[in-house]
Protein backbone atom coordinates (compact mmCIF):
# COMPACT_ATOMS: atom_id res chain seq x y z
CA UNK A 1 0.00 0.00 0.00
CA UNK A 2 3.11 2.10 0.03
CA UNK A 3 3.63 3.79 -2.94
CA UNK A 4 -0.18 4.60 -3.32
CA UNK A 5 -1.92 7.65 -2.23
CA UNK A 6 -5.96 8.11 -1.10
CA UNK A 7 -7.21 10.53 -3.12
CA UNK A 8 -11.18 12.55 -3.72
CA UNK A 9 -10.89 11.63 -7.66
CA UNK A 10 -11.29 14.73 -10.18
CA UNK A 11 -13.73 13.99 -13.31
CA UNK A 12 -11.15 12.32 -15.13
CA UNK A 13 -10.01 10.13 -12.19
CA UNK A 14 -13.35 9.10 -11.13
CA UNK A 15 -13.96 7.75 -15.03
CA UNK A 16 -10.84 5.86 -14.79
CA UNK A 17 -12.47 4.20 -11.60
CA UNK A 18 -16.15 3.76 -13.66
CA UNK A 19 -13.83 1.81 -15.83
CA UNK A 20 -12.21 -0.09 -13.30
CA UNK A 21 -15.99 -0.80 -11.36
CA UNK A 22 -17.75 -1.42 -14.45
CA UNK A 23 -15.18 -4.29 -15.69
CA UNK A 24 -15.27 -5.74 -11.70
CA UNK A 25 -19.15 -5.60 -11.38
CA UNK A 26 -19.83 -6.19 -15.59
CA UNK A 27 -21.76 -3.06 -16.02
CA UNK A 28 -21.76 -0.12 -18.40
CA UNK A 29 -18.74 2.56 -17.69
CA UNK A 30 -21.18 5.48 -18.77
CA UNK A 31 -23.91 4.25 -17.10
CA UNK A 32 -21.99 4.14 -13.76
CA UNK A 33 -20.32 7.56 -14.38
CA UNK A 34 -23.30 9.08 -14.42
CA UNK A 35 -24.69 7.08 -11.75
CA UNK A 36 -21.40 8.51 -9.30
CA UNK A 37 -22.02 12.12 -10.97
CA UNK A 38 -25.60 11.72 -9.67
CA UNK A 39 -25.08 10.48 -6.07
CA UNK A 40 -21.68 13.07 -6.04
CA UNK A 41 -18.14 12.86 -7.17
CA UNK A 42 -17.27 14.30 -4.06
CA UNK A 43 -18.35 10.82 -1.67
CA UNK A 44 -15.43 8.79 -4.30
CA UNK A 45 -12.52 8.07 -3.10
CA UNK A 46 -9.39 6.27 -4.85
CA UNK A 47 -6.01 5.15 -4.71
CA UNK A 48 -3.41 6.25 -6.67
CA UNK A 49 -0.33 4.55 -8.39
CA UNK A 50 1.76 6.94 -9.62
CA UNK A 51 -0.77 9.53 -10.71
CA UNK A 52 -3.02 6.40 -11.96
CA UNK A 53 -6.80 4.85 -10.41
CA UNK A 54 -5.68 1.50 -9.24
CA UNK A 55 -9.03 1.61 -7.17
CA UNK A 56 -11.82 3.29 -6.09
CA UNK A 57 -14.94 2.44 -3.39
CA UNK A 58 -18.19 4.97 -3.09
CA UNK A 59 -19.51 6.21 0.12
CA UNK A 60 -23.50 6.55 0.57
CA UNK A 61 -24.27 8.80 3.11
CA UNK A 62 -27.34 7.40 4.59
CA UNK A 63 -28.70 5.76 8.10
CA UNK A 64 -30.50 2.87 9.51
CA UNK A 65 -33.82 2.34 11.43
CA UNK A 66 -33.48 0.53 14.58
CA UNK A 67 -36.22 0.26 16.76
CA UNK A 68 -37.80 3.58 15.42
CA UNK A 69 -34.82 5.60 16.14
CA UNK A 70 -32.01 6.70 13.09
CA UNK A 71 -28.78 5.96 12.79
CA UNK A 72 -26.13 7.83 10.85
CA UNK A 73 -24.25 5.71 8.79
CA UNK A 74 -22.03 5.24 5.48
CA UNK A 75 -23.19 2.67 3.17
CA UNK A 76 -20.15 1.42 1.12
CA UNK A 77 -20.17 0.30 -2.33
CA UNK A 78 -18.16 -0.40 -5.89
CA UNK A 79 -14.97 -1.96 -3.85
CA UNK A 80 -12.92 -2.52 -6.57
CA UNK A 81 -9.37 -2.83 -7.75
CA UNK A 82 -8.25 -2.73 -11.08
CA UNK A 83 -7.45 -7.00 -12.33
CA UNK A 84 -3.48 -6.01 -12.41
CA UNK A 85 -3.20 -4.60 -8.79
CA UNK A 86 -4.68 -6.56 -7.17
CA UNK A 87 -3.76 -8.67 -3.40
CA UNK A 88 -1.57 -5.32 -3.09
CA UNK A 89 -3.66 -4.47 -0.09
CA UNK A 90 -5.69 -1.79 -1.91
CA UNK A 91 -9.18 -2.66 -1.01
CA UNK A 92 -8.50 -3.09 2.31
CA UNK A 93 -5.90 -0.08 2.61
CA UNK A 94 -8.86 2.68 0.83
CA UNK A 95 -11.40 0.39 3.13
CA UNK A 96 -9.24 1.15 6.43
CA UNK A 97 -8.79 5.09 5.21
CA UNK A 98 -12.36 5.56 4.82
CA UNK A 99 -12.91 4.24 8.47
CA UNK A 100 -10.65 7.01 10.11
CA UNK A 101 -12.57 9.41 8.09
CA UNK A 102 -16.02 8.44 9.05
CA UNK A 103 -14.57 8.68 12.82
CA UNK A 104 -13.42 11.65 12.48
CA UNK A 105 -16.92 12.82 10.93
CA UNK A 106 -18.78 11.51 13.91
CA UNK A 107 -20.66 8.76 11.71
CA UNK A 108 -21.65 5.95 14.02
CA UNK A 109 -22.01 3.05 11.94
CA UNK A 110 -20.99 1.75 8.03
CA UNK A 111 -23.07 -0.93 6.16
CA UNK A 112 -22.02 -2.93 3.36
CA UNK A 113 -23.42 -5.92 0.77
CA UNK A 114 -19.56 -8.33 0.59
CA UNK A 115 -18.43 -10.34 -2.28
CA UNK A 116 -16.17 -11.66 -0.22
CA UNK A 117 -16.83 -11.48 3.73
CA UNK A 118 -12.85 -11.80 4.58
CA UNK A 119 -11.90 -8.38 3.45
CA UNK A 120 -14.40 -6.78 5.79
CA UNK A 121 -14.08 -8.96 8.74
CA UNK A 122 -10.31 -8.01 8.99
CA UNK A 123 -11.88 -4.19 8.94
CA UNK A 124 -14.44 -5.01 11.64
CA UNK A 125 -17.29 -5.74 9.91
CA UNK A 126 -19.63 -8.56 10.37
CA UNK A 127 -22.94 -9.83 9.00
CA UNK A 128 -25.43 -8.27 10.39
CA UNK A 129 -28.98 -8.29 8.89
CA UNK A 130 -30.77 -9.63 5.70
CA UNK A 131 -31.56 -9.13 2.23
CA UNK A 132 -34.50 -11.62 1.46
CA UNK A 133 -36.76 -11.76 -1.29
CA UNK A 134 -39.71 -13.30 -1.63
CA UNK A 135 -42.42 -15.03 -4.16
CA UNK A 136 -46.34 -15.09 -3.77
CA UNK A 137 -47.93 -17.27 -6.12
CA UNK A 138 -50.94 -14.80 -7.50
CA UNK A 139 -53.12 -16.81 -9.56
CA UNK A 140 -55.93 -18.09 -7.29
CA UNK A 141 -55.26 -15.59 -4.90
CA UNK A 142 -58.27 -15.08 -2.15
CA UNK A 143 -57.93 -12.19 -0.34
CA UNK A 144 -60.72 -10.67 2.07
CA UNK A 145 -61.77 -6.95 0.38
CA UNK A 146 -60.13 -4.22 2.34
CA UNK A 147 -61.89 -0.85 2.94
CA UNK A 148 -59.90 2.10 1.06
CA UNK A 149 -58.76 2.95 -2.38
CA UNK A 150 -55.54 2.57 -4.30
CA UNK A 151 -54.73 5.54 -6.73
CA UNK A 152 -51.54 5.56 -9.17
CA UNK A 153 -48.71 7.74 -8.31
CA UNK A 154 -48.23 10.92 -9.90
CA UNK A 155 -44.96 12.61 -9.84
CA UNK A 156 -45.66 14.93 -6.95
CA UNK A 157 -46.84 12.13 -4.76
CA UNK A 158 -43.02 10.84 -4.04
CA UNK A 159 -43.14 12.64 -0.53
CA UNK A 160 -46.09 10.36 0.33
CA UNK A 161 -43.72 7.56 -0.57
CA UNK A 162 -41.06 8.60 1.59
CA UNK A 163 -43.85 8.84 4.38
CA UNK A 164 -45.41 5.46 4.19
CA UNK A 165 -41.54 4.39 3.67
CA UNK A 166 -40.25 6.09 6.86
CA UNK A 167 -43.34 4.41 9.47
CA UNK A 168 -42.37 1.00 7.27
CA UNK A 169 -38.52 1.89 8.29
CA UNK A 170 -39.65 2.73 11.39
CA UNK A 171 -41.81 -0.72 12.09
CA UNK A 172 -37.88 -2.27 11.11
CA UNK A 173 -34.84 -3.17 12.03
CA UNK A 174 -31.50 -2.16 9.49
CA UNK A 175 -33.97 -0.49 7.18
CA UNK A 176 -32.16 2.11 5.18
CA UNK A 177 -32.76 5.75 6.07
CA UNK A 178 -32.68 6.28 1.66
CA UNK A 179 -30.75 9.24 0.43
CA UNK A 180 -32.40 11.91 -1.42
CA UNK A 181 -31.17 10.22 -5.02
CA UNK A 182 -32.58 7.26 -4.14
CA UNK A 183 -35.83 8.16 -4.83
CA UNK A 184 -35.14 8.13 -8.11
CA UNK A 185 -33.74 4.46 -8.51
CA UNK A 186 -37.65 3.27 -6.14
CA UNK A 187 -40.13 5.14 -8.42
CA UNK A 188 -39.48 6.56 -11.81
CA UNK A 189 -42.39 7.07 -13.76
CA UNK A 190 -40.89 5.73 -17.09
CA UNK A 191 -39.59 2.70 -15.71
CA UNK A 192 -42.38 1.71 -13.21
CA UNK A 193 -45.94 1.34 -12.55
CA UNK A 194 -46.59 2.55 -8.88
CA UNK A 195 -49.78 2.68 -6.86
CA UNK A 196 -50.30 4.53 -2.92
CA UNK A 197 -52.99 2.23 -0.78
CA UNK A 198 -55.13 4.56 0.72
CA UNK A 199 -56.80 3.59 4.17
CA UNK A 200 -59.42 6.03 6.15
CA UNK A 201 -57.88 8.44 3.39
CA UNK A 202 -54.59 8.50 5.02
CA UNK A 203 -51.77 6.47 2.66
CA UNK A 204 -50.44 3.38 4.44
CA UNK A 205 -48.60 1.66 1.44
CA UNK A 206 -47.77 1.14 -1.84
CA UNK A 207 -46.84 -0.91 -4.71
CA UNK A 208 -44.19 -0.12 -7.53
CA UNK A 209 -43.59 -2.68 -10.02
CA UNK A 210 -41.37 -2.93 -13.05
CA UNK A 211 -43.08 -2.30 -16.56
CA UNK A 212 -43.18 -5.42 -18.28
CA UNK A 213 -41.15 -4.40 -20.88
CA UNK A 214 -38.24 -4.45 -18.87
CA UNK A 215 -38.95 -8.07 -17.65
CA UNK A 216 -36.20 -11.04 -19.06
CA UNK A 217 -36.15 -14.71 -19.09
CA UNK A 218 -37.96 -15.81 -15.64
CA UNK A 219 -39.06 -12.65 -14.61
CA UNK A 220 -41.13 -12.83 -17.49
CA UNK A 221 -44.59 -13.89 -16.56
CA UNK A 222 -43.73 -11.94 -13.01
CA UNK A 223 -44.98 -8.96 -11.27
CA UNK A 224 -41.50 -7.60 -10.97
CA UNK A 225 -42.07 -5.20 -7.52
CA UNK A 226 -39.19 -2.63 -7.25
CA UNK A 227 -40.75 -1.55 -3.74
CA UNK A 228 -43.68 -2.29 -1.68
CA UNK A 229 -44.78 -1.41 1.79
CA UNK A 230 -47.73 -1.92 4.10
CA UNK A 231 -47.38 -0.26 7.29
CA UNK A 232 -51.42 -1.98 8.44
CA UNK A 233 -53.13 -5.22 8.10
CA UNK A 234 -55.94 -3.22 5.49
CA UNK A 235 -52.73 -1.57 3.57
CA UNK A 236 -51.65 -5.05 3.40
CA UNK A 237 -54.80 -6.32 1.89
CA UNK A 238 -55.02 -3.47 -0.19
CA UNK A 239 -51.76 -4.76 -1.76
CA UNK A 240 -52.56 -8.81 -1.97
CA UNK A 241 -55.53 -7.56 -3.95
CA UNK A 242 -54.00 -5.42 -6.29
CA UNK A 243 -51.50 -8.15 -6.71
CA UNK A 244 -53.84 -10.63 -7.16
CA UNK A 245 -55.78 -8.15 -9.74
CA UNK A 246 -52.51 -8.57 -11.86
CA UNK A 247 -52.71 -12.50 -11.88
CA UNK A 248 -54.76 -13.44 -15.43
CA UNK A 249 -51.23 -11.82 -17.40
CA UNK A 250 -48.91 -12.79 -14.43
CA UNK A 251 -47.99 -16.13 -12.22
CA UNK A 252 -46.15 -14.55 -9.24
CA UNK A 253 -45.19 -11.42 -7.90
CA UNK A 254 -41.67 -10.82 -6.13
CA UNK A 255 -40.61 -8.19 -3.71
CA UNK A 256 -37.97 -7.70 -1.48
CA UNK A 257 -39.00 -7.87 2.38
CA UNK A 258 -38.19 -8.32 5.93
CA UNK A 259 -37.80 -11.73 7.48
CA UNK A 260 -41.52 -11.19 9.57
CA UNK A 261 -43.23 -9.71 6.34
CA UNK A 262 -46.62 -8.14 7.22
CA UNK A 263 -48.18 -9.75 4.00
CA UNK A 264 -47.63 -13.35 5.09
CA UNK A 265 -49.29 -13.13 8.11
CA UNK A 266 -52.26 -11.85 5.90
CA UNK A 267 -52.57 -15.21 3.93
CA UNK A 268 -54.23 -18.74 5.25
CA UNK A 269 -51.68 -20.29 3.87
CA UNK A 270 -47.71 -20.23 3.45
CA UNK A 271 -48.01 -19.11 -0.01
CA UNK A 272 -45.12 -16.29 0.42
CA UNK A 273 -41.76 -18.33 0.06
CA UNK A 274 -38.39 -16.64 0.16
CA UNK A 275 -36.23 -17.47 -3.14
CA UNK A 276 -33.43 -15.85 -2.27
CA UNK A 277 -31.29 -14.53 0.84
CA UNK A 278 -27.80 -12.74 1.53
CA UNK A 279 -26.06 -11.17 4.39
CA UNK A 280 -24.85 -7.66 4.59
CA UNK A 281 -22.47 -6.48 7.27
CA UNK A 282 -22.16 -3.76 9.48
CA UNK A 283 -19.69 -2.02 11.21
CA UNK A 284 -19.89 -0.11 14.39
CA UNK A 285 -17.34 3.39 13.40
CA UNK A 286 -18.41 4.82 16.96
CA UNK A 287 -20.06 2.86 19.38
CA UNK A 288 -20.70 5.93 21.73
CA UNK A 289 -22.71 7.14 19.20
CA UNK A 290 -24.67 4.17 18.24
CA UNK A 291 -25.59 3.13 20.96
CA UNK A 292 -26.52 6.36 21.59
CA UNK A 293 -28.60 7.09 18.55
CA UNK A 294 -30.53 3.67 17.80
CA UNK A 295 -33.72 3.05 19.88
CA UNK A 296 -34.89 0.36 22.30
CA UNK A 297 -37.55 -1.46 23.97
CA UNK A 298 -38.58 0.41 27.26
CA UNK A 299 -36.50 -1.87 29.61
CA UNK A 300 -33.97 -0.15 32.53
CA UNK A 301 -30.91 -1.32 33.04
CA UNK A 302 -27.42 -0.86 33.16
CA UNK A 303 -24.65 -2.64 30.74
CA UNK A 304 -21.10 -2.54 31.08
CA UNK A 305 -19.14 -3.72 28.20
CA UNK A 306 -15.48 -3.99 27.20
CA UNK A 307 -15.33 -3.59 23.70
CA UNK A 308 -12.09 -4.14 21.68
CA UNK A 309 -11.35 -3.03 18.14
CA UNK A 310 -7.82 -3.53 16.77
CA UNK A 311 -8.32 -1.21 13.34
CA UNK A 312 -10.22 1.56 15.01
CA UNK A 313 -8.28 2.15 18.32
CA UNK A 314 -9.97 4.95 19.53
CA UNK A 315 -13.75 2.72 19.64
CA UNK A 316 -11.50 -0.21 22.14
CA UNK A 317 -12.06 0.29 25.99
CA UNK A 318 -15.11 0.24 28.54
CA UNK A 319 -18.47 1.58 27.92
CA UNK A 320 -21.46 1.96 30.19
CA UNK A 321 -24.84 2.06 28.34
CA UNK A 322 -27.53 2.78 30.75
CA UNK A 323 -31.22 2.25 29.66
CA UNK A 324 -34.15 4.21 31.60
CA UNK A 325 -37.26 3.03 30.18
CA UNK A 326 -35.44 2.41 26.66
CA UNK A 327 -34.01 5.82 27.50
CA UNK A 328 -30.26 5.52 26.43
CA UNK A 329 -27.58 7.41 28.31
CA UNK A 330 -23.80 6.27 27.11
CA UNK A 331 -20.56 7.02 29.37
CA UNK A 332 -16.87 5.76 29.23
CA UNK A 333 -15.82 3.80 31.83
CA UNK A 334 -17.32 1.22 34.05
CA UNK A 335 -16.71 -1.89 34.55
CA UNK A 336 -16.44 -3.93 31.39
CA UNK A 337 -17.94 -6.78 32.66
CA UNK A 338 -19.67 -8.14 29.25
CA UNK A 339 -16.30 -8.70 27.02
CA UNK A 340 -16.62 -8.46 23.26
CA UNK A 341 -14.80 -7.70 20.12
CA UNK A 342 -16.56 -4.87 18.25
CA UNK A 343 -17.39 -7.77 15.22
CA UNK A 344 -19.70 -9.53 17.62
CA UNK A 345 -20.47 -6.46 19.09
CA UNK A 346 -22.16 -5.25 15.97
CA UNK A 347 -24.06 -8.26 14.90
CA UNK A 348 -25.39 -8.51 18.54
CA UNK A 349 -26.69 -4.16 18.25
CA UNK A 350 -28.60 -5.08 14.94
CA UNK A 351 -30.22 -7.94 16.73
CA UNK A 352 -28.87 -10.24 13.92
CA UNK A 353 -27.38 -12.64 16.20
CA UNK A 354 -28.29 -13.23 20.55
CA UNK A 355 -25.49 -12.72 22.57
CA UNK A 356 -25.87 -16.51 23.64
CA UNK A 357 -24.45 -17.31 19.82
CA UNK A 358 -21.57 -15.02 20.31
CA UNK A 359 -21.12 -16.47 24.04
CA UNK A 360 -21.05 -19.55 22.38
CA UNK A 361 -18.64 -18.95 19.89
CA UNK A 362 -16.24 -17.28 22.60
CA UNK A 363 -16.30 -13.82 21.04
CA UNK A 364 -18.39 -12.60 23.73
CA UNK A 365 -18.27 -13.16 27.31
CA UNK A 366 -19.86 -12.19 30.07
CA UNK A 367 -22.07 -13.13 33.62
CA UNK A 368 -25.76 -14.35 32.39
CA UNK A 369 -27.87 -11.88 34.24
CA UNK A 370 -25.51 -8.91 32.25
CA UNK A 371 -25.43 -11.12 28.81
CA UNK A 372 -29.83 -11.70 29.35
CA UNK A 373 -30.44 -8.18 29.97
CA UNK A 374 -28.28 -7.14 26.86
CA UNK A 375 -29.84 -9.39 24.92
CA UNK A 376 -33.24 -7.57 25.75
CA UNK A 377 -31.61 -4.66 24.93
CA UNK A 378 -31.12 -5.14 21.66
CA UNK A 379 -34.13 -7.11 20.89
CA UNK A 380 -37.04 -6.44 18.44
CA UNK A 381 -37.65 -7.00 14.59
CA UNK A 382 -35.04 -9.15 12.34
CA UNK A 383 -32.57 -7.28 11.23
CA UNK A 384 -33.04 -6.12 7.30
CA UNK A 385 -32.91 -4.50 4.72
CA UNK A 386 -34.84 -4.20 1.03
CA UNK A 387 -32.33 -1.91 -0.66
CA UNK A 388 -29.47 -2.78 -2.09
CA UNK A 389 -26.26 -0.91 -3.04
C1 LIG B 1 -12.47 -7.90 -3.78
C2 LIG B 1 -11.42 -6.90 -4.24
C3 LIG B 1 -12.00 -5.49 -4.10
C4 LIG B 1 -10.18 -7.06 -3.36
O1 LIG B 1 -9.26 -6.05 -3.71
P1 LIG B 1 -7.68 -6.17 -3.40
O2 LIG B 1 -7.14 -4.81 -3.53
O3 LIG B 1 -7.10 -7.23 -4.21
O4 LIG B 1 -7.74 -6.65 -1.89
P2 LIG B 1 -6.55 -6.52 -0.83
O5 LIG B 1 -5.25 -6.80 -1.50
O6 LIG B 1 -6.66 -5.22 -0.12
O7 LIG B 1 -6.89 -7.70 0.17
C5 LIG B 1 -7.20 -7.46 1.54
C6 LIG B 1 -7.58 -8.78 2.19
O8 LIG B 1 -8.74 -9.34 1.56
C7 LIG B 1 -8.42 -10.63 1.07
N1 LIG B 1 -9.08 -10.81 -0.23
C8 LIG B 1 -8.92 -10.05 -1.32
N2 LIG B 1 -9.68 -10.54 -2.33
C9 LIG B 1 -10.31 -11.63 -1.84
C10 LIG B 1 -11.20 -12.58 -2.39
N3 LIG B 1 -11.62 -12.49 -3.65
N4 LIG B 1 -11.65 -13.57 -1.60
C11 LIG B 1 -11.24 -13.67 -0.30
N5 LIG B 1 -10.37 -12.80 0.28
C12 LIG B 1 -9.92 -11.80 -0.48
C13 LIG B 1 -6.92 -10.67 0.93
O9 LIG B 1 -6.43 -11.99 1.01
C14 LIG B 1 -6.49 -9.84 2.09
O10 LIG B 1 -6.60 -10.60 3.28
P3 LIG B 1 -5.51 -10.44 4.46
O11 LIG B 1 -5.61 -9.00 4.92
O12 LIG B 1 -5.96 -11.42 5.48
O13 LIG B 1 -4.18 -10.74 3.82
C15 LIG B 1 -10.99 -7.14 -5.71
O14 LIG B 1 -10.70 -8.51 -5.87
C16 LIG B 1 -12.04 -6.76 -6.72
O15 LIG B 1 -12.04 -5.63 -7.22
N6 LIG B 1 -12.94 -7.71 -7.04
C17 LIG B 1 -14.03 -7.46 -7.97
C18 LIG B 1 -15.08 -6.52 -7.35
C19 LIG B 1 -15.55 -7.00 -6.01
O16 LIG B 1 -15.88 -8.16 -5.78
N7 LIG B 1 -15.63 -6.05 -5.06
C20 LIG B 1 -16.09 -6.28 -3.71
C21 LIG B 1 -17.46 -5.81 -3.63
S1 LIG B 1 -18.06 -5.92 -1.97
Amino acid sequence: MGKYEIVRPSEGQLRDYCAIASEAFGMDPALRYAWSMASGIEHVRVALNGGVVAAGLKIKKMGHWFNGKRVEGWGIGGVATAVHHRGEGLAKGLMADMLREARERGVAVSALYPATSHLYRTLGYECAGVYQRYELPIRDLQVDRAPGRVEPITGDQVDVLKVVYERSARQHNGFMARPEYFWDIVFNAEKHHGYVLYCDEEPEGYVIYNRRDMATGDERDVVAINDMHAVSPAAGRLALRLLASLSTINNAARWYGAPDELLYWLLPEQRIKPIYREHWMLRLIDVEAAFRQRGYPPITGELHLEVADDVLAENAGRYVLTLRRGEPTVQRGGSGRIRCDVRALAAVYTGFASPQRMQLLGRLDGPDEDVALLSAAFAGAAASMVDHF
